[in-house]
């Protein structure tokens, strides 16, 4: 109960703030939507630069990718999504709610009717493509960023100079109709998923698995997120998706339970074989009866003997279709996760205080400037250093107000640093410099702001 009261309020605090809002909160809101107001939005895209930055740009071994959201409906055909994506639900007889079979015991937990047995639901949202409402213009709304990248694989080697071991990375929207979103962003129907496909020589899968288990757990300690509250959990083999070989979740401890952020998943040469399998229904391979010689090959210079999707080693010289390690993590919940972390409600000299205490690399606003007063030529100089600040850095300026009410909204805020220019200030060039988790105050030089921002970030 106590730890659903924290939910509530940090809920409370990212709608007051403007981290999130319901979406289409005016029209009584859109279950499993949810909108990032001015604060979320620079906290998300902090949180996928941070992501890039780690996997891609620090790497020699990773190139990035951005997809489509529609791709060929025989892309979800030959992934299994359109046969195997599902969850099991049951439907109330008595009130018609649906609920996920897993979440249920015996009675409707509603109203207490008698529940249908278990059905499978397929998640993907289905859509039109082009003006004709058939069959053949049917697709989905991607589930997955993975398979842009595997049905781009053999683009990319040929377009770029990679060799394995390396990784296609990609962050994007992806869409699932979830039976029950719930527990605010942490399960909802339209997400960003911050997806990587590592592809690595068949038997040295098992060790990039455990590299990038590690890895991935430690980028999330590395941003703040406590140590106790975050945990690695192995799948049983019961658990384990129709095309893994081996997954482990890396979990947070949110107010509501122990939940997954990211999965690690050893994938094996499933989905590129299965696209290879794909490849060979369409039209041109029937016609051919699946005689590769009539047929035009479509990845230049393809090998035919392992399938189009290979890969030629020039290490080992021999061809083979690559095992992928898949560190898929959702960039909504990695938010959550940062900002549920972050929240403090603390008792400071009498006075209480609601901070984050993000990582400054991830909060929304790193320095926040503001005049002790609006005259004497503080506004002017506070401007000064905040256009100064700005051109580098997210930056607030704000002169209304008691100074310590301005600091307490930039504590909600999660802003690291407040720089206030004061009479001091006039004589000596100096600013105040208030740390948000010590509260402690310094001086340094009013042009050595921007400075000082840089180094603590
Ligand atoms: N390509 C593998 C894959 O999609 P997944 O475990 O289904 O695996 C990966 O999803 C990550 O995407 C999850 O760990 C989670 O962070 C995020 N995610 C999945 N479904 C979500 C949902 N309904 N709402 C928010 N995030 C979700």
């Amino acid at each position: 109960m106590a730890e659903m009261a924290e939910m509530d309020k940090i809920i409370s605090l990212a709608k007051r703030r403007g981290f999130v809002f319901q979406g289409s909160e005016i029209y009584e809101g859109l279950g499993g939507c949810w909108d990032y107001g001015p604060l979320g939005v620079e906290l998300k895209r902090n949180v996928k630069e941070a992501w890039w930055s780690a996997v891609v740009r620090n790497r020699d071994d990773m190139v990035g990718l951005d997809c489509t959201i529609l791709m060929h409906p025989m892309v979800w055909k030959a992934s299994g999504h359109v046969d195997e994506f599902s969850d099991p639900m049951v439907d109330c007889r008595q009130c018609k709610r649906r609920f996920r079979a897993e979440d249920v015991e015996g009675a409707c937990p509603v109203c207490g009717g008698e529940l249908t047995p278990p059905r499978r639901f397929n998640l993907m949202f289905k859509t039109q493509v082009g003006p004709v409402e058939e069959d053949a213009a049917t697709t989905y709304l991607r589930p997955e960023t993975a398979q842009g990248i595997f049905v781009n694989f053999a683009n990319v080697v040929n377009a770029s100079r990679v060799r394995i071991p390396f990784g296609i990375a990609q962050t994007g929207k992806s869409f699932r109709n979830e039976i029950t979103p719930r527990n605010f962003t942490f399960r909802t129907r339209e997400f960003e998923q911050m997806e990587i496909e590592f592809f690595v020589r068949p038997g040295e899968d098992d060790a990039w698995y455990e590299r990038w288990r590690d890895d991935r757990f430690r980028w999330y300690l590395d941003l703040g997120i406590r140590e106790e509250n975050l945990r690695l959990r192995d799948h049983d083999p019961e658990e384990l998706a129709h095309y893994a070989k081996a997954c482990v979740d890396v979990e947070y401890r949110f107010p509501f339970g122990w939940a997954e952020l990211e999965g690690v998943a050893n994938r094996t040469d499933y989905d590129l074989r299965r696209h290879q399998i794909g490849m060979r229904s369409l039209p041109r391979w029937v016609e051919a009866d699946g005689d590769t010689s009539k047929v035009d090959l479509a990845a230049e210079g393809a090998d035919w003997s392992e399938g189009p999707l290979s890969y030629f080693d020039d290490a080992s010289k021999s061809r083979y279709v690559p095992y992928v390690i898949e560190p898929s993590a959702g960039a909504d919940r990695a938010t959550l996760a940062f900002f549920c972390d972050a929240y403090h409600e603390e008792e400071v000299r009498g006075d209480r205080r609601t901070v984050l205490k993000f990582h400054p690399r991830l909060a929304p606003v790193k320095a926040a400037i503001f005049p002790l007063i609006k005259k004497e030529g503080m506004p002017e100089i506070a401007r000064k250093i905040h256009a100064d600040v700005k051109s580098r850095f997210s930056a607030f300026y704000d002169e209304r107000g008691a100074i310590g009410r301005r600091y307490r909204r930039q504590d909600e805020a999660g802003t690291p640093f407040c720089f206030t220019v004061d009479g001091t200030t006039l004589e000596d060039g100096t600013v105040t410099v208030r740390d948000r988790d010590t509260m402690d105050q310094i001086r340094i030089p009013a042009e050595g702001v921007a400075a000082y921002v840089q180094e603590r970030i």
